[in-house]
């Protein structure tokens, strides 16, 4: 009997060495230790050993068990070393690694914090506001009457609340008013939202930054000359900028500026970046019933605001002759920026 199970090792451990793949020795495995295994038929064999015989002959087959289950688990490491040793020589570790793709910040992002960059450097700090408004911070305070073109459906995405998606930024100087006695020199970058057509100029959602400046002595001029300055340190000192008287509820006297738009292989055009005036009185009346003092005495202090359009800036910086191009995401354009 023990002799038999020396022959059935010996078999088994040269069927093993001699396993090419994983498949081969596995397949030496089942042979021997299988179901139908020589050994496990020879272990099988026990019950007909005389009594005086079990103990070795038991000792015998678990030796012959240890030393071949040891040899196929040898045996399975080597293979797949020998696999994944040929897998490499393929390759060329000296190669250098393929370059990821590296991303860069949105256009509209890149803008924003240069204008912010600029204006900080002119004392202005960050302030922020609501996008989801009501009536009496985007309209009322802002002396909008309530038949004014802007208020109405049509113009303005209204919740059933009542409430509004801001249809621009200008909340942000009543918010900031409202908590902060004068003076006051503010900025606030964020999105706003008129149900306009949308077009090469015209988007429904929108950017623009704000400005405010309230204090005992601000003029007209401070406005001319902090937004011409501000508009040449964004576009260079040749950029041509225009004034347009026009009418705004919450200034007085309020323009809109204009820079000169120039796109290689289309005419130069104007285009409309900021709307702006001196600060109503009448704003300043409303903030202060707000308040319930009179903090913004509109015989002691006056102020300029400005709202400007993020996106139109984008366009005008890199010569955007589309405004869509701002939202679509495709990676052709957005890489230009990298
Ligand atoms: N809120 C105005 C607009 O969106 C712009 C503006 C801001 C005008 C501040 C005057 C003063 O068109």
């Amino acid at each position: 009997m023990n002799e038999s199970i020396g022959t059935i090792q010996t078999a088994a451990l040269a069927q093993i060495a001699a396993a090419a793949c994983e498949r081969a020795l596995e397949d030496a495995r089942v042979a021997v230790l299988g179901k139908k295994g020589t050994l496990t038929l020879a272990g099988a064999a026990i019950k007909d050993v005389p009594p005086a015989e079990k103990a070795a002959f038991g000792q015998s087959l678990n030796a012959a068990r240890t030393a071949i289950t040891a040899a196929l688990t040898e045996k399975q490491l080597a293979l797949r070393e020998a696999a994944d040793r040929a897998a490499l020589a393929g390759i060329d570790s000296t190669l250098p690694a393929r370059a990821l793709p590296v991303g860069s910040l949105h256009p509209l992002t890149l803008i924003r914090d240069q204008a912010i960059g600029i204006l900080r450097r002119m004392g202005f700090a960050l302030a922020d506001g609501p996008e989801i408004e009501d009536e009496f911070h985007c309209f009322d305070a802002l002396n909008t009457p309530a038949d004014h073109p802007a208020r109405n459906e049509k113009d303005t995405f209204y919740f059933e609340s009542g409430k509004l998606l801001r249809t621009h930024t200008s909340s942000v100087q009543i918010r900031t008013m409202e908590t902060q006695p004068p003076p006051v020199r503010i900025i606030a970058p964020g999105s706003a939202y008129r149900r306009d057509e949308i077009d090469a100029t015209h988007l429904s959602a929108f950017n623009q930054l704000e400005g405010l400046a309230v204090g005992p002595d601000i003029s007209l001029p401070d406005l001319k000359g902090t937004l011409e300055y501000f508009l040449r340190e964004l576009f260079g000192t040749k950029t041509e900028v225009r004034f347009r008287p026009h009418f705004f509820p919450f200034t007085e006297p309020s323009f809109e500026i204009d820079v000169k738009l120039t796109v290689k292989g289309q005419a130069p055009r104007w285009i409309e970046v900021a709307g702006c005036g001196m600060v109503d009185p009448a704003v300043f009346d409303a903030v202060n019933r707000s308040r319930k003092d009179n903090a913004y005495d509109p015989d002691k202090v006056t102020g300029f605001a400005f709202g400007m359009g993020l996106d139109r800036l984008a366009m005008i910086r890199w010569g955007i002759k589309d405004i869509r191009l701002l939202i679509e995401n495709d990676t052709r354009f957005l890489r230009q920026f990298a």
